[in-house]
Parts: C-alpha cells; sequence; structure tokens
C-alpha cells in the first residue's frame, strides 16, 4: 500500500508526520528503522506513509521557466498536497553510492517545480517545517553518509527549514538493521530531538569568534 492513513485518535501533539519511504525494496531497513522511530511517537500523533517506489511518479522535468502542463500527474499531486500537510517530513532513503536514493532525490526534484508554482507558496509553507533524514546502508562509518547528510541540510536551509538530523542504521539484506541495537536505541528517541533551524555550511560560526 502506498498511502497509510493518518493515525487516529489525533493526540495533543499538534506535529503532523509525513514518511516518505525511498528505498527501492519493500520491508527494507530503511523502512524498519523509519518504523521504530514512529513507534516512538506520542500516541494518536498523525502520520502518513508514501511509499515512492510504489508511485507512478515520472522523472522530475524543468519546466519552472516556460508555460506548459505538468507531468507529474496524480503522483504529483498526492505527493504535493501530502507535503504541505505535514508539519514535520522524514525522508527514509537507503544510502545509495553515498547520497539519496533516485527515488528520494526525484521527490525532492518536485519542489523545485512546486517552488515555482503559482499561488502555492511553497516556501513560505516549508519555511518553519522540520525535515529529518533516516538511511540505512552497508558501511558501518556513518561518515560514509556525509554527502546525503549535506543534501538534507542545505535542502532544508534552503527552504528555510529546521533540520532534526539523520537517523542512521547499517545492515545489507532487508532486517540486517534489527542487529543494529545502536540505531535501535537511538530510534526510541530520535524524533524528539532537538531540530534548530537549518544552515548551510558556509553560514556556521567557528568556535571562539
Ligand atoms: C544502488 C545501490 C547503491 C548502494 N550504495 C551504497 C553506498 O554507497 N554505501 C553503502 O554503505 N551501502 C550502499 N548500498 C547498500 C544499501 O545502502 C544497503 O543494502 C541498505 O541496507 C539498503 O536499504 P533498504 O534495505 O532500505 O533498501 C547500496 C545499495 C544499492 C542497491
Amino acid at each position: 500500500m502506498t498511502i497509510d492513513a493518518p493515525a487516529a485518535p489525533r493526540s495533543a501533539d499538534p506535529r503532523s508526520f509525513l514518511f516518505v519511504l525511498g528505498s527501492s525494496r519493500p520491508g527494507g531497513n530503511t523502512e524498519i528503522l523509519a518504523r521504530a522511530a514512529a513507534e516512538a511517537l506520542p500516541p494518536g500523533t498523525a502520520q502518513q506513509w508514501v511509499d515512492l517506489a510504489g508511485l507512478a511518479l515520472p522523472d522530475f522535468q524543468d519546466g519552472r521557466h516556460e508555460a506548459g502542463e505538468r507531468i507529474g500527474g496524480d503522483a504529483e499531486d498526492l505527493l504535493r498536497d501530502a507535503t504541505l500537510a505535514a508539519t514535520d517530513v522524514v525522508l527514509a532513503s537507503p544510502l545509495y553510492w553515498y547520497t539519496l536514493s533516485a527515488h528520494t532525490k526525484r521527490y525532492l526534484d518536485y519542489w523545485s517545480g512546486w517552488l515555482g508554482e503559482d499561488g502555492l507558496d511553497f516556501k513560505a509553507r516549508m519555511a518553519g517545517c522540520t525535515l529529518w533524514g533516516v538511511t540505512a546502508m552497508a558501511d558501518r562509518e556513518h561518515a560514509a553518509a556525509d554527502g546525503l547528510v549535506t543534501t538534507l541540510t542545505h535542502s532544508a536551509a534552503y527552504l528555510g527549514m529546521r533540520f532534526g538530523g539523520v537517523l542512521f542504521g547499517s545492515g545489507s539484506k532487508p532486517g540486517d538493521v534489527r542487529r543494529d541495537t545502536d540505531a535501535l536505541a537511538r530510534a526510541r528517541t530520535f524524533l524528539a530531538g532537538e531540530a534548530p533551524l537549518a544552515r548551510f555550511s558556509y553560514e556556521r560560526v567557528p568556535m571562539g569568534v
């Protein structure tokens, strides 16, 4: 199933989470880790799940500077509406070639189209929302995912969003991440963590200055 309905009943938590699954296979390590993090949310917190591999979303085509038809169809509408309805967007992408999976990157490319869509106010509406990342990878060194972290940090900064960081887990075949007990322990508190306003890396003030 591509979309899970929002959890009911609503809790006092005013947040509404969109979990975007970006693996090319179902039930993989990234989804396991993302679901572990979601389980720790206050009961009843609104959440919607989208599996990008189950959506017929064509490659993004840059039509920002010309008039023309949008090509994303129903899948694009669904993703745009779900994105704008969320206070918190959790990108759950496996590490592919040291960065986001193609499914996840394609979804982010659509953000550029929405930024230019008349009357949508995408940037203003995303500002103040929070971006989170969850990733599984074969490597045990989290630094191997620095490229993915930079992509998410800068994307959040560009949109004036908060950034809650990236939850890492290690594993190769589906289910391996269940043996990464540190990752599962971190998942229990991840979405309750601090999410400061995102900054581009070149904006960070050096210590002692
Ligand atoms: C196309 C592709 C590229 C990958 N690139 C990396 C990589 O750069 N670094 C790494 O540690 N693991 C890499 N892996 C391994 C996956 O990150 C790992 O199997 C992960 O658990 C997959 O997550 P999933 O089960 O949610 O799909 C790659 C796997 C695939 C299929």
